[in-house]
């Protein structure tokens, strides 16, 4: 409990009442870019700022012009009203260079970390999975724009959502490569929209689950279509449920419009509409293709694939090195990760003490070897203490959340040589035991694992909260929502997270080349 006592303090004497002030201060060093001030004030500057003002924003907004003063030349910032019951004036804050079209930059990546236009991108973002479905009913649409919104306020600048729904309700893929319109039409309104609010989405392509179709509705398409299939994971290894996911990811025969010309003339008009599957699909409302959309900042082979049909890990291995590659073939621009709960596995024997338990190292999964295939940038893990130790949360679960990061992070950092992204933590209200300063410190925990390695230049690149809702959405919570307007102290947390990610994002950013001052910036975190 001890992080958690600690984090309190810090939010209560730094939280929100000091992010005008780090706008302020912002402003003023931005304003003397051109000399070599590399240093923002420290905390202990910051609560003494905070200390001896009273509203700055209205102030300075009313008698300053700071709108206008702010367009040219540092940042812009949104002054959010938030619900009341939060408390307080939440604030966002847009870095201006990425605020217009042409500077809305692709996620690449940097060694260990993330770059935007060769500057510094720590992630602090959630997951929110049934965007696309929502987005598909005009009555649930406005949810969607909801938790972008919401999501904003508190600074996370990253979903993670699903690309996919494969067969069944509200279907993007009704059967292999036959797609519903208007739930692709859902998917661009979904992808348009997070634009809006400056978040990137992780698309993942499919499931290793039977939610929304996944691994055993590929398989039972392989079955209607003839083949006599005996197991889930025959989706790994039989040819033709790899050619549906290939497609899915991109139709291999219509290569583009070109290709479709020059074959116009051997195929009936009816097979020369253009095929778009997921990486070459046109967004409807905005015109840019997916591939080469800057608002994706990655795609995801599928959601926690396992294949315990072979604990050697060696049919999983190899679908991932064919369809990282199948990916990348299509689409150079976007990064690309695996989708992994993250165990240890056979080329790791070594590692396998830090699994939560030993079953883990008999799903077929092999966190170092898989993510050494050709094709995968970044690592990318789940944390969920309460599903793989106990149902009973205790100190037990922080203790397992600090060496399950660190040790991935070592990894990332000494043998993988890529950012890594907690891409799902999160703690179920249904757990024995469950308060929501449990959560907190859960939450926290991951913060400040993340900041120790940020802090040292490390692999921590972020992590995505499982899972953040708008309000009226309960009946879709499977006990991990976090909706923030009835959480005020983890959105706090939160707020406090994205504050620190973006200073040293912003702070990184002043200088013009990517050589920035890393260890003064990250004093500052420590
Ligand atoms: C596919 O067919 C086999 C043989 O009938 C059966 O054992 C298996 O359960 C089927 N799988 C699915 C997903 O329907
Ligand atoms: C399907 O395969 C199983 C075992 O691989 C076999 O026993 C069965 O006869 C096959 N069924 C058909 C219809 O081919
Ligand atoms: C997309 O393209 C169509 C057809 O060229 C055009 O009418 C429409 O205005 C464009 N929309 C956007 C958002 O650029
Ligand atoms: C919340 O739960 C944790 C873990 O079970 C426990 O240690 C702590 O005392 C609880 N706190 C409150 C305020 O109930």
């Amino acid at each position: 409990m001890d992080i958690h006592n600690r984090k309190t303090k810090v939010v209560t004497t730094f939280g929100f009442v000091a992010l005008p002030f780090v706008l302020v201060i912002l402003f003023f060093v931005r304003k003397s870019s051109s000399d070599e001030l590399g240093c923002i004030a420290d905390e202990g500057q910051l609560e003494t700022v905070v200390d001896t003002a009273g509203d700055p924003f209205s102030h300075m907004l009313e008698n300053h012009g700071w709108w206008s003063l702010m367009r040219h030349t540092v940042l812009a910032k949104e002054l959010t009203p938030h619900a009341s019951h939060l408390g307080h004036k939440l604030v966002r804050i847009y870095d201006m260079r990425e605020f217009g079209d042409e500077e809305w930059g692709m996620v690449q990546k940097k060694g260990n970390q993330f770059v935007i236009n060769d500057r510094p991108f720590y992630v602090n973002g959630f997951n929110t999975y049934w965007l696309m479905v929502f987005a598909v009913d005009q009555s649930t649409r406005d949810k969607v724009s909801q938790v972008f919104k919401q999501a904003s306020i508190v600074g996370l600048t990253v979903c993670r959502t699903w690309a996919f729904n494969d067969g069944g309700w509200k279907a993007l893929q009704k059967s292999p490569s036959v797609y519903d319109e208007d739930v692709f039409k859902a998917l661009d309104f979904v992808v348009s929209e997070a634009k809006k609010y400056k978040i990137r989405l992780i698309l993942s392509l499919t499931n290793n689950w039977e939610a929304y179709g996944g691994k055993p509705q590929y398989v039972k398409w392989g079955n209607a279509s003839g083949l006599n299939l005996t197991s889930d994971d025959d989706f790994f290894s039989h040819p033709t449920l790899k050619s549906y996911y290939k497609n899915h990811v991109k139709a291999s025969f219509f290569l583009d419009y070109k290709s479709l010309t020059l074959i116009a003339w051997c195929f009936p008009p009816s097979l020369l509409d253009p095929i778009q599957t997921i990486l070459t699909r046109v967004n409807t409302y905005t015109n840019v293709t997916y591939k080469d959309d800057p608002t994706i900042f990655a795609w995801e082979l599928m959601n926690e694939p396992r294949c315990t049909s072979d604990p050697t890990g060696d049919k999983l291995q190899a679908w991932i090195q064919e369809m990282a590659v199948h990916v990348k073939s299509i689409d150079q621009k976007h990064l690309l990760e695996i989708g992994l709960e993250g165990f240890y596995g056979p080329s790791t024997s070594n590692r396998v003490q830090f699994n939560p338990n030993t079953y883990a190292q008999q799903v077929g999964t092999d966190f170092v070897r898989n993510h050494q295939a050709l094709g995968v940038d970044f690592a990318s893990v789940h944390i969920y203490a309460d599903s793989w130790i106990s149902e009973t949360v205790s100190d037990t679960h922080i203790q397992f959340v600090k060496s399950w990061m660190q040790a991935h992070i070592d990894d990332a950092e000494k043998t993988l040589g890529m950012p890594i992204i907690f891409a799902e933590f999160g703690v179920s209200t249904k757990d024995n035991g469950y308060n929501s300063s449990f959560r907190d410190t859960l939450i926290s925990t991951v913060y400040k694992t993340l900041l120790d390695s940020t802090s040292k230049g490390g692999s921590g690149g972020g992590s995505l909260l499982w899972q953040l809702f708008p309000d009226g959405t309960d009946y879709m919570d499977d006990g991990y929502a976090v909706v923030l307007s009835r959480s005020p102290s983890t959105s706090n947390i939160i707020s406090l997270q994205s504050t620190r990610l973006m200073l040293f994002n912003s702070r990184c950013s002043w200088r013009s080349h990517w050589g920035c001052r890393k260890r003064d910036a990250l004093q500052l975190m420590a």
